[in-house]
């Protein structure tokens, strides 16, 4: 995406920044979780490394919720957890013949070798896949397993089974009693289009990608729905092993490939660095008609005694590089720009393209961002333009292809009204974002609105999709949520769905079950469905624990809202740089009527009115005050016009911030989303309480680890129970682990619970312990 540098981001945009990462990332771990992943490992890395980005830029601004803060992709609940013995590790990227002669250059300064002594290496195509962990003791297939995060994966060896490329013997001879295989599971490119036209044809799920195909392939709980998937496999690597068998990668390959495994055909060994060269030239030709998806080409040392002494740096080999192919691109025409407005009015420019094919996807729209960009980079209808896929969903426009320029393609203007209702959209401040000041009659906003309030996270009502959402909206009968609940006591009005084609009584039942079964709705959902701009749902569950219940929350809101800082003193704060000190000294000033020194400077003046602050502090005032009335009325917007203290309770709740803070507070400013409230909350039967961690409980603050078959709860209640009562759970036992519990059949973390020394405790010692 063609986003703002990290360097260019002002604070505010950081911070939204941030929380839009957190949110993506968010949900890109619980559709990996479901193994419905929508964005491809490289398009996650991209997300990661932009916070990382950002974070270290504004080191203050890490949030509790920062996907920094966790580790690798999340172990599901539904596999079991499989410790590499041996690390996965990742591999350092090349992007040009400049890193990979610094790469080699490396490897030569590090093995002592003379500048003139050849490096050998072997090249192969990097498999754009997931790769695998595979385990033979005896030559049998005894487990498998993914990456994970690296150090631990899931147990998906029914599943790795069902793959005709991986044996479930060894076959061959000279194999070690036990060695862990690895290399990448992936899809064939006309097997996964088969695939989804089939998928298609039949109205079930298509995938976007190969790769996301062939991760969501592996992840299933059912191993026959895996076998009916065209999965295959390249082996290049390999774990643990009871005993070297051979002496450079090429040799293992050779010895992989006589054990039954598929070893990719176009990987070769290469004398010098401009072999290498030569190879990724080759692959980036041929890589349309290789009938997979590659996206790079990976150097490893060929002597393993050298790829041994190398060994790694943090969490990548010395003895390796991926040298990447740059983004897939392709040109296409501009046909039009859509102008889409969101549930807080901010307009988006879309970008309608004659349709074109980019790395394997059909693409027709683009998101052009903002007008800034638009104009930065000076697109017009018309225009011909580049297009690519790199690390992220959605396609960018890179340039224009200025020679194909249309003569009569003029400069685009971005609309100064919404396209939906008219009103005027204006830009505040230093948003990118031109907003629709059309609030309450815009209908795209009321429609993004309620969208949001059914979605997933939020209210999430069975029966209740967008399609039907909408329809209810152009028959005027949903105009707001509290509509929604009124619509399913309404007899007329169901009456006349239930006379209607395609909606017959028992779809009229399940709605009314569907809605009223959200008359109960968790805290933490109801806070995140009111729609509040950038309050989003991690957000939600900090405010709700933290408020406890409505009552609580509703009331910091209103109390916030009724003591907003003035403009002026938002602009001493914001605008001038005033430092939070400083206007507290401003405001414990007091100051008589009558100026003490007349004949004085201001910059003197200010010294006396304000004794200890800086003098940065007072050339920052200077400008602001021309006499001693002037400074007068700086002390007493110093004291009277800042925000309340409502507004810094919730500021100041670890993972909020300001900026929700103040869109709390700007949103129960408005009588209208009062009076919005007021009628759903008139609704809705019960709103339950968010737990707040308690911090008396005997667990509050320890790190506990549940494993083995739980008997008196499930997994997942005894982690609520847990968190509930203020401990952290963990997938697995350290050295800072508090307690295991073990159920019967623990394994593996028993025996590091006994290794660090941590306590052991039963199911029933567990309960009488937090009961
Ligand atoms: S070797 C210690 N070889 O790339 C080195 N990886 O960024 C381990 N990959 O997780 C990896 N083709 O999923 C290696 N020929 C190849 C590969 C390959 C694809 C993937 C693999 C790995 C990732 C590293």
């Amino acid at each position: 995406m063609a986003e703002t540098p990290v360097e260019d981001l002002t604070e505010p945009q950081a911070r939204d920044e941030l929380a839009r990462l957190a949110t993506a990332m968010a949900e890109a771990d619980a559709l990996y979780a479901e193994a419905a992943p929508e964005i491809t490992d490289a398009e996650y890395d991209a997300l990661k490394a932009r916070n990382l980005a950002i974070e270290t830029r504004f080191p203050a601004m890490v949030r509790e919720d920062s996907p920094s803060l966790k580790v690798g992709a999340p172990v599901s609940a539904q596999f079991s957890e499989v410790r590499h013995g041996v690390p996965m590790l990742s591999l350092d990227n090349a992007f040009d013949e400049g890193d990979v002669a610094d790469f080699v250059a490396r490897i030569q300064r590090f093995l002592k070798l003379p500048a003139a002594d050849p490096v050998a290496f072997v090249a192969e195509p990097k498999i754009d896949g997931l790769s695998a962990n595979i385990r033979y003791e005896k030559g049998v297939l005894v487990q498998g397993a993914t990456r994970g995060d690296g150090r631990a994966g899931e147990d998906i060896t029914a599943n790795l089974k069902t793959i005709s490329d991986i044996p479930h013997r060894l076959s061959g001879t000279g194999w070690p009693d036990l060695i862990e295989v690895r290399g990448e599971v992936y899809a064939p490119n006309d097997a996964f289009a088969a695939f989804n036209a089939a998928a298609e044809a039949a109205g079930s799920r298509t995938y976007a990608n190969p790769r996301n195909f062939a991760a969501g392939s592996l992840r299933q709980i059912d191993p026959t729905v895996t076998a009916a998937r065209p999965l295959a496999f390249f082996a290049y690597a390999w774990g643990q092993v009871s005993a070297p068998f051979a002496e450079t990668q090429e040799g293992a390959l050779n010895a992989l490939k006589s054990w039954g495994f598929k070893v990719n055909p176009r990987s070769v060994r290469v004398e010098d660095t401009a072999g290498l060269m030569d190879i990724y030239r080759g692959l980036e030709t041929d890589r349309a008609g290789l009938g997979y998806d590659i996206d790079g080409v990976v150097y490893k040392v060929d002597r393993l005694d050298w790829q041994e002494r190398l060994g790694f740096v943090s969490r990548s080999p010395r003895w390796a590089i991926a040298h990447k192919f740059p983004a897939q691109q392709a040109t296409t025409v501009l046909e039009g720009i859509d102008i889409q407005v969101g549930r807080t009015g901010s307009l988006t420019p879309v970008a309608r393209l004659a349709p074109v094919t980019v790395g394997g996807v059909v693409v027709r729209n683009a998101t052009l961002h903002n007008e800034d960009e638009i104009a930065r980079k000076d697109v017009r209808l018309g225009d011909t333009v580049v297009l690519q896929r790199a690390g992220d969903v959605i396609p960018q426009i890179v340039s224009v292809v200025l020679e194909k320029r249309p003569t009569d393609a003029a400069p685009y203007v971005f609309p100064t009204h919404c396209p939906v209702c008219g009103s005027e959209a204006v830009r505040e401040g230093d948003d990118v974002r031109r907003r629709c000041t059309g609030g309450l009659i815009c209908n795209a906003q009321l429609i993004e609105r309620l969208k949001h309030f059914v979605s997933r996270r939020a209210f999430d009502i069975e029966g209740l999709g967008e399609k039907q959402l909408i329809a209810f909206h152009d028959r005027g009968w949903i105009n707001e949520p509290a509509d929604i609940f009124r619509l399913a006591r309404d007899t007329e009005k169901l009456d006349q769905l239930r006379a209607e084609d395609g909606y017959g009584e028992t779809s009229v039942r399940n709605l009314i079950a569907g809605i009223d079964a959200r008359r109960n709705i968790a805290l933490e959902r109801l806070i995140f469905a009111l729609g509040i701009r950038d309050i989003g749902d991690q957000t939600s569950l900090l405010l709700a624990r933290h408020f406890g219940d409505w009552a609580s929350f509703h009331a910091a809101g209103l109390d916030a809202a009724s003591g907003l800082p003035s403009p002026e003193w938002t602009l001493l704060a914001e605008g001038h740089g005033v430092s939070p000190r400083t206007l507290s000294v401003m405001a414990a000033a007091e100051l008589s009527p009558a100026d003490p020194w007349p004949e004085a400077p201001i910059d003197q003046k200010l010294a006396l009115a304000f004794p200890g602050i800086a003098a940065p502090a007072r050339r920052a005032l200077a400008p602001l005050a021309s006499d001693w009335a002037g400074i007068r009325e700086l002390a007493r917007i110093a004291r009277e016009d800042g925000p309340s203290m409502t507004l810094g309770e919730i500021a100041g709740i670890a993972g909020v911030g300001p900026v929700a803070a103040r869109a709390i507070a700007d949103f129960f400013h408005e009588a209208h989303n009062r009076a919005v409230v007021d009628a759903l909350i008139a609704e809705l039967a019960l709103i339950v309480d968010a737990e707040r961690p308690k911090t008396d409980s005997p667990v509050a603050g320890k790190t506990v680890v549940f494993t083995g078959s739980l008997e008196r709860f499930t997994r997942d209640e005894a982690k609520a129970r847990a968190e509930s009562l203020g401990a952290k759970v963990s997938g697995s036992v350290s050295k800072k682990t508090d307690y295991v519990v073990a159920g019967p059949g623990a394994g593996s973390k028993l025996a590091d619970a006994q290794k660090h020394g941590v306590a052991v405790l039963t199911e029933d010692e567990w309960l009488a312990l937090i009961s």
